[in-house]
C-alpha cells in the first residue's frame, strides 16, 4: 500500500475530507510533497512553527540532547537541565507574578492544569470562558470552549462551565464571586482572529479583582512572537494570574505549559501532594527544543519585523471579494462573504502551492499564520497565488 492508503487504513479519521497531501521535507516557510510540489506555508501547523521549519538550531538542540538522554523520570522528581534551563528563560521574559512554571505535553493539557489549578487555589467551582473560543479537545478543555456544535455529541462535560460574549461589557456583571476563574485567548483565534476592544481586557482584569476571580489568558495560539510581542497579553498592558502556553513554545516539539505565581501554584503540592501528574510533561528534548526555539526568536530579532510583513500582507491583499483582513501580527484572518467561497479558494491555493486553512469556528475567513521568519518575498508570492486562487474561485463560482 502507499503512504495515502496507509494513512486511510491505519489512520483514525476525524475528517470526511482530510486534505492527503503528503510531505517529505519541510525547511524555513517551504513544504515538499513527495511529488516534487512545494508549497508556501501560511499556518505554520496552526501557529506551531514559529521559527520555520526545522530550523538548524533547533535541530541541533533536538539531536544534542537526545543523545544525552530522553526521558528519565516522571514531571517533578530529577533535576534535569533542559527543564529548569527552560523555565529560567521563560521567567526572564515574564513579569514576577509569572514565573512559576508547570510543563506538560499540549495546550489541551495545559488549559486541564490550568482548571484543576484555578479550582484548587480559589476553592470555587464555576468557571467562565467566551463564545467561540477555543481551548481544547480534551473533556475539560471541551467543556469550556464556546461552540456548542463542537460540545454536544460529547456530553455530560464539567459542570458549573459558562459562555459569557467576548468584547461585551455588560456580559461581565455574570463574573461573581462564585467564580474561580474567567478564561480567555486575549486575541481569539479559532473565532477567526478577534481582538479586545474599548479596553475589555482592562475591564475584566478590573472584574476578576473586584471578585477574587482568577484571570486565565489561553496564549497556546498567540504566544511565543505570533501577534509580534512574545506574548499577546504585552499588548494590551493586563496581566493574567495564570498563563497558558503551547503551540509555538517548542519549535516544532510537541511541549505546553501553565505558568503562575509560586503562591499560588504551590496548592498543588498538598492535599493532595502530587496534585497533578504528568509523566512526558517537560520531555528533556522538548525542553531543549524550546529554549532553542527562544534563543532564535531573540537571536535573529524575529519581533522587530513582524508589523511590517503585517503590513506588506495588509497591503498586498486587496480584492474586492476580501471584506477584511482582521488580526495582530502574523496571526489573521481574511475575510469573504461565504464559507463556499472561502473553502474554494483555500483549495484553489493548495493547488497554486501556498498551504492555507480556515478557523473551527468562522469557516468564512482564510487563515494567515505563517512562520515569523516568512521573507518579504515569500509574503509577495504568497499573496500573488491568493489573488490568483480568487480569480479562479470566481470563475468557478460562475
Ligand atoms: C487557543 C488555544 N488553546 C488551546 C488549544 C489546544 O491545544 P492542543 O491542540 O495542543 O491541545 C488550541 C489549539 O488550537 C488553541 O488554539
Amino acid at each position: 500500500m502507499n503512504n495515502r492508503r496507509l494513512f486511510l487504513e491505519y489512520l483514525a479519521q476525524t475528517s470526511p475530507f482530510p486534505l492527503q497531501i503528503e510531505i517529505e521535507k519541510a525547511q524555513g516557510c517551504i513544504l515538499y510533497g513527495a511529488k516534487g510540489e512545494e508549497y508556501i506555508d501560511l499556518i505554520s501547523g496552526i501557529s506551531v512553527s514559529n521559527v520555520g521549519h526545522c530550523h538548524p538550531k533547533v535541530v541541533k538542540a533536538v539531536q544534542d540532547q537526545a543523545a544525552k538522554y530522553m526521558h528519565l523520570m516522571v514531571y517533578g522528581e530529577i533535576v534535569q537541565g533542559p527543564q529548569v534551563k527552560l523555565a529560567e528563560k521563560i521567567a526572564q521574559l515574564l513579569p514576577p507574578s509569572l514565573r512559576n512554571i508547570y510543563f506538560v505535553n499540549s495546550g489541551s493539557e495545559a488549559i486541564e492544569g490550568a482548571l484543576k489549578l484555578s479550582k484548587r487555589y480559589s476553592s470555587r467551582s464555576e468557571i467562565i470562558s467566551f463564545e467561540n473560543a477555543y481551548h481544547g479537545s480534551t473533556t475539560g478543555a471541551l467543556s469550556i470552549i464556546g461552540s456548542e456544535k463542537f460540545k454536544n455529541g460529547f456530553r455530560p462535560l464539567a459542570p458549573m462551565t459558562r459562555q459569557i460574549r467576548f468584547n461585551n461589557i455588560s456580559d461581565l456583571q455574570l463574573i461573581t464571586t462564585a467564580t474561580a476563574a474567567v478564561f480567555i485567548e486575549p486575541i481569539q483565534g479559532e473565532a477567526g482572529v478577534i481582538l479586545p476592544e474599548n479596553n475589555y481586557l482592562q475591564l475584566l482584569r478590573k472584574k476578576c479583582n473586584e471578585c477574587g476571580t482568577l484571570l486565565v489568558f489561553d496564549e497556546v495560539q498567540s504566544g511565543f512572537g505570533r501577534s509580534g510581542k512574545m506574548f499577546a497579553f504585552e499588548h494590551y498592558g493586563v496581566l493574567p494570574d495564570i498563563l497558558v502556553c503551547a503551540k509555538g513554545m517548542g519549535g516544532g516539539m510537541p511541549i505546553g505549559a501553565f505558568i503562575s505565581s509560586k503562591e499560588i501554584m504551590s496548592c498543588l503540592m498538598e492535599s493532595p501532594i502530587l496534585g497533578h501528574i504528568t509523566t512526558f510533561g517537560g520531555h528533556p528534548v522538548s525542553c531543549a527544543a524550546s529554549i532553542a526555539c527562544i534563543e532564535v526568536i531573540e537571536e535573529e530579532r524575529l519581533l522587530e519585523d513582524i508589523a511590517d510583513k503585517e503590513q506588506l500582507f495588509r497591503k498586498l491583499l486587496q480584492h474586492p471579494k476580501i471584506i477584511a483582513v482582521r488580526g495582530k501580527g502574523l496571526l489573521l484572518a481574511v475575510e469573504f462573504a461565504t464559507r463556499e467561497f472561502n473553502f474554494s479558494v483555500n483549495h484553489q491555493c493548495l493547488q497554486l502551492g501556498v498551504f492555507v486553512d480556515w478557523f473551527l469556528f468562522n469557516d468564512q475567513s482564510l487563515r494567515i499564520a505563517p512562520p515569523l521568519t516568512i521573507s518579504a518575498s515569500e509574503i509577495q508570492s504568497a499573496c500573488e497565488k491568493i489573488l490568483q486562487a480568487i480569480k479562479n474561485a470566481e470563475v468557478l463560482a460562475l
